[in-house]
């Protein structure tokens, strides 16, 4: 059965102040759907009910709350939360703790959701999980080689098999490297650019990675609401991948500057950022987004030529927002 993701529904978001929540509420007010977003700040609450949404201030690191009759309510489950992942070093250490985080986080949530309501959960994961694919364009069914975050997300996505199985209509999204106005992206790229700092990559040979934009990325996953196919996995990456540094060398264009890259080698690179950032540029990975175009979806930004200019101009403006 599928939803008819124009109708309005009823969602209730996690992860809604993060950066592809943010974007996700956005198209989903957009669209007509009711929408309770959780987050666990009051500040944050305020600006959300701002955006449209209704607000819930809850926890998912608790498995008690008000967030859980919201949640039972609901008519489909977008799930984004996740714990930090970006803003200092990621040691192996700090990735640990992600990876036990995310699994009761994820255990608190299903627990909440009456299979009886709703109608779909759609269970935002990662490509890092499949990881290194080769040079050979992969699909969903590929043998997953997790690199990077993807080891840390295996134990969470390997569960979801058995939460379908107990009769949870899970979807499960696989984005790309998500550009746009903020994030790693912003931390990574932009600021080294507008400060005339190095951008730092890994030294050899160019490894191939499946961008998406942050606004393609979230009607995605509002669309897979509707339209996903319960039990299924969907990778949500645009028509092209390319080099990692290509994201870096059009920014660097549209932004008007030379833009300088370092090439570093892997130690130095895990000295820098950790070493899960560091094994994020080490492998190829270039995946095809067939299955989802073949549920009706179509992107604005088909690669990042056309994206990555797109998400600087809305971080020049957003810079421009903050100064005034
Ligand atoms: N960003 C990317 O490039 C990328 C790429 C591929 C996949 N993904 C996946 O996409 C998802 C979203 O990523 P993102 O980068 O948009 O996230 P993000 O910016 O790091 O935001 C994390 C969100 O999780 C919420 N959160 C954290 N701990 C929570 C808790 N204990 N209870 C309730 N909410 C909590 C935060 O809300 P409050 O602080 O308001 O409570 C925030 O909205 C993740 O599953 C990630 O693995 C991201």
């Amino acid at each position: 059965m599928t939803l008819a993701s124009e109708m309005g529904q009823r969602l209730f978001l996690t992860g809604a102040t993060g950066f592809i929540g943010a974007h996700v509420l956005r198209a989903a007010i957009a669209a007509g759907h009711e929408v309770d977003a959780l987050t666990r700040s009051k500040g944050n609450a305020e600006a959300l009910e701002a955006r449209g949404a209704k607000s819930i201030t809850g926890d998912l690191s608790y498995r008690e709350g008000a967030w859980r009759e919201a949640v039972r309510k609901a008519d489909a489950v977008i799930h984004l939360a996740q714990p930090q992942t970006f803003g200092r070093r990621v040691t192996t250490e700090r990735a640990r703790q992600y990876c036990l985080h995310r699994l009761d986080m994820d255990r608190a949530l299903f627990k909440a959701i009456d299979p009886a309501k709703t109608r779909r959960i759609v269970y935002v994961a990662g490509t890092s999980y499949y990881g290194d694919c080769g040079p050979e364009i992969c699909d969903e069914t590929a043998v997953p080689h997790p690199r990077g975050w993807g080891p840390y997300l295996a134990p969470a996505i390997e569960s979801l098999p058995e939460y379908v199985a107990r009769g949870l209509p899970i979807v499960a999204a696989f984005p790309g490297w998500v550009y746009g106005a903020g994030s790693w992206f912003a931390q990574y790229v932009l600021e080294p650019l507008r400060d005339g700092r190095p951008v730092y990559g890994l030294r050899g040979p160019a490894r191939y990675t499946s961008p998406v934009h942050v606004e393609d990325c979230a009607r995605a996953i509002l669309h897979l609401t509707g339209h996903g196919e319960i039990g299924s996995r969907y990778f949500i990456v645009d028509d092209l991948p390319v080099p990692g540094e290509r994201l870096a060398e059009i920014a660097a264009k549209a932004l008007g500057v030379r833009g300088r890259g370092r090439k570093l080698p892997f130690v130095m690179l895990r000295l820098l950022s950790g070493h899960v950032i560091a094994d994020s540029l080490a492998y190829e990975n270039r995946l095809s987004n067939h299955r989802l175009k073949s549920t009706g979806f179509s992107f604005a930004f088909p690669s990042c030529e056309q994206g990555v200019p797109n998400a600087v101009q809305q971080w020049l403006i957003n810079q421009l927002d903050r100064n005034r």
